[in-house]
This record gives C-alpha cells, sequence and structure tokens, in this order.
C-alpha cells in the first residue's frame, strides 16, 4: 500500500498542471515545513536563523524542467542574486542548482551558458556551487556536464551521486580520480528495476558503501541522509578511520529531523541544511511526501485547518 502512495505522489509530481495551480496558490497544504519562503529576502532570514543554530546552510531556488530559454535564463538570474546576497549579508551558505531547470533538455549550450554565469559569481565570491542530481534520464549527461564544469572550475562546482542507481559505484571510482566533491543521497525519483535497486534494503547497504568509498579515499564526501542508524554507522567510520572533521559534511533537508540536525551540530560536526525557496514549490513537495507517506495526513490535517 506505501509503494502505491510512494508511486502516486511521485507520478503527481510530473504533472504540469498541478505545478502550475500550486505556483499561482503560493505555498500550500502544509509545503511551509518544507520549503522556506517563496522570496530570496525569506530564504536569507531562514539562512541567518539557521546559522545563528550553527548550521551551514545550501541554498535551492526551486524549479526544474523549464519550457522556455527566457525560464531558463530566468532561474540562471535567480541563482546569481542568490550568491550576491549571500556574499552581501556575510551568510554561511552555498547554492544547489538543477540542470533542467537551467534549460538542459532544450539546449546544452544554452544550459552551460547559464551554469557558467552561476558559476562565474560563485568564484568571485568563494563560494561553491554543487549540481544536484535529477532522475536517471538526465543522470548521463548531467555527470558529462559536471565534468565539463570541474575542468574549468574544480572544486567551486561539485555534484551529487545516488545510492539507489546501480552504476553510482563505478561513477564514484572514476569522479574520484578527480578528486571532486560529492554529495551522496539515496536517490528521490521512480526508476526502473533496470537502473536502480528496488528494494530499500540494498539502497542503504549501496549507500554506506559509496560513502566509505568516497570518505577513504580522502575526498570531500557529503553524507545527505536522516537515516539515523547510517549517520551512527558514519560516525563510527570516521572515528575509527581518523577522518578529520574538515573531510565532510552530514546534510540534512529543511523541516526534517531538525532536532537531529542540532544534535549533530552540537557534537562538533560539520552540517548543512538544504534549503529551498521560490514559487516552484510543487514538484520538490510531492517528492518529500512520496519518502514518507505518512507525511500526508498532515497535509490532509493542513487542508482541514485551511
Ligand atoms: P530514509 O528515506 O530511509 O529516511 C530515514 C528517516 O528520515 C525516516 O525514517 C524519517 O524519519 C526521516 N525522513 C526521510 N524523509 C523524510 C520526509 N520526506 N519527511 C519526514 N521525514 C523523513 N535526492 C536526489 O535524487 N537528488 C538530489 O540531488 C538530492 N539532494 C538531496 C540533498 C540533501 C541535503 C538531502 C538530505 C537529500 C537529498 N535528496 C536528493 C533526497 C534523497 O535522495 C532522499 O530521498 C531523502 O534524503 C530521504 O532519504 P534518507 O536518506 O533520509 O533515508
Amino acid at each position: 500500500m506505501e509503494q502505491v502512495m510512494r508511486n502516486a505522489l511521485l507520478y503527481m509530481a510530473k504533472n504540469r498542471q498541478a505545478n502550475e495551480l500550486a505556483r499561482r496558490y503560493g505555498l500550500r497544504f502544509g509545503a511551509q515545513r518544507f520549503v522556506a519562503g517563496q522570496t530570496l529576502s525569506e530564504a536569507i532570514k531562514s539562512v541567518q536563523t539557521l546559522n545563528k543554530q550553527n548550521l551551514l546552510v545550501t541554498l535551492d531556488h526551486l524549479g526544474e524542467s523549464v519550457f522556455t530559454a527566457e525560464e531558463a535564463e530566468l532561474s540562471a538570474d535567480a541563482c546569481v542574486s542568490a550568491l550576491t546576497a549571500i556574499a552581501e549579508h556575510g551568510i554561511r551558505s552555498n547554492l544547489s542548482i538543477k540542470l533542467t531547470q537551467l534549460g538542459m533538455d532544450l539546449s546544452r549550450d544554452l544550459c552551460v551558458n547559464n551554469v557558467r554565469r552561476i558559476l562565474d559569481e560563485a568564484k568571485k565570491h568563494r563560494n561553491f556551487v554543487r549540481i544536484d542530481m535529477e532522475d536517471y534520464a538526465h543522470n548521463e549527461a548531467t555527470i558529462a556536464l559536471f565534468k565539463e564544469m570541474h575542468e574549468i572550475y574544480g572544486n567551486t562546482v561539485g555534484l551529487v551521486i545516488q545510492s539507489y542507481l546501480y552504476k553510482s559505484k563505478e561513477d564514484i571510482t572514476h569522479l574520484g580520480a578527480l578528486d571532486v566533491n560529492l554529495r551522496i543521497v539515496k536517490g528521490a525519483y521512480k526508476e526502473e528495476a533496470s537502473v536502480a535497486y528496488p528494494v530499500k534494503a540494498d539502497v542503504d547497504k549501496n549507500y554506506v558503501t559509496l560513502v566509505q568509498q568516497h570518505l577513504s579515499a580522502g575526498h570531500y564526501t557529503a553524507i545527505a541522509t536522516h537515516d539515523d542508524a547510517i549517520i551512527d554507522q558514519m560516525k563510527h567510520f570516521i572515528s575509527e578511520h581518523h577522518i578529520a572533521n574538515d573531510r565532510f559534511e552530514f546534510q540534512m533537508l529543511y523541516g526534517i529531523r531538525t532536532q537531529l540536525q542540532q544534535q549533530l551540530a552540537s557534537e562538533g560536526y560539520r552540517v548543512r541544511i538544504y534549503v529551498p525557496y521560490g514559487d516552484d514549490w510543487y514538484a520538490y513537495f510531492m517528492r518529500r511526501l512520496a519518502e514518507r507517506p505518512a507525511n500526508v495526513a498532515f497535509v490532509v490535517k493542513s487542508m482541514v485547518h485551511s
């Protein structure tokens, strides 16, 4: 039953009309729990609050799969503005971006130009930009574009690898040779069993393998999960292998396991929160519901009270 609900939510995440409606009506149905606000200034306030709690941030200007070059350019403008605002406010945040938001499905050149504008701004402020990983259909193209950018910008740019994909172990070995900064996640999209582990226990097991592989090789690793058991296992691994605190960070999503976020920070670990903001919150929100269908009860409650 839970799997059916999960699949339905991931299917709904791709619905263009629902996305348009959501954009028009503003943050609703409890989306405020996962999204910091609709404007950059609201997002900056959230960063300031989190920074005060000793939590670092990666900002995400929400959006994916744009349909025109103009939309892609506006998204890039928003990312550049976010990096400028981070520098102006002196807050501790970097930026996460999605290539489909920057026109990847329309034209590779358009996308590269947009990414380069963002990376130029990041470099100017000695900041960092991470390319999120989207669905499997974009995986190879994302890795190829990342490698091209890494050659030019070095570790101003990082990437995400998903443990549900069979190919990720090989990708990490290959990317490790370039000493890249990777965020490792389990994976949030609906994928076929021909490309991704269908059983969660296998995804979890591969997650541990991938993080250990990248950490052991001495490359910077963002351990992005809310999974208690895995976090404990990683803490032991890090201590046993004497991995320095500045070689990794824990990452979690805004609004999820907030106590755990603070606990890790108080233990002296580097903890970074992924803070999404903007009008285009619908698909992101649907994926958060799909990860934990119990969240749907929370949506229903917020509908009753609105
Ligand atoms: P798991 O799903 O096993 O959850 C462990 C526990 O965490 C649950 O028992 C629950 O307590 C809590 N939890 C998890 N999700 C929750 C939710 N939605 N609501 C409430 N509680 C929840 N994916 C991707 O494909 N590409 C990407 O670029 C990114 N980027 C990214 C950045 C960061 C910082 C994080 C933390 C995650 C991502 N993800 C992602 C999402 C990732 O792939 C994955 O879907 C979620 O992190 C959920 O998996 P967990 O590792 O938390 O484990």
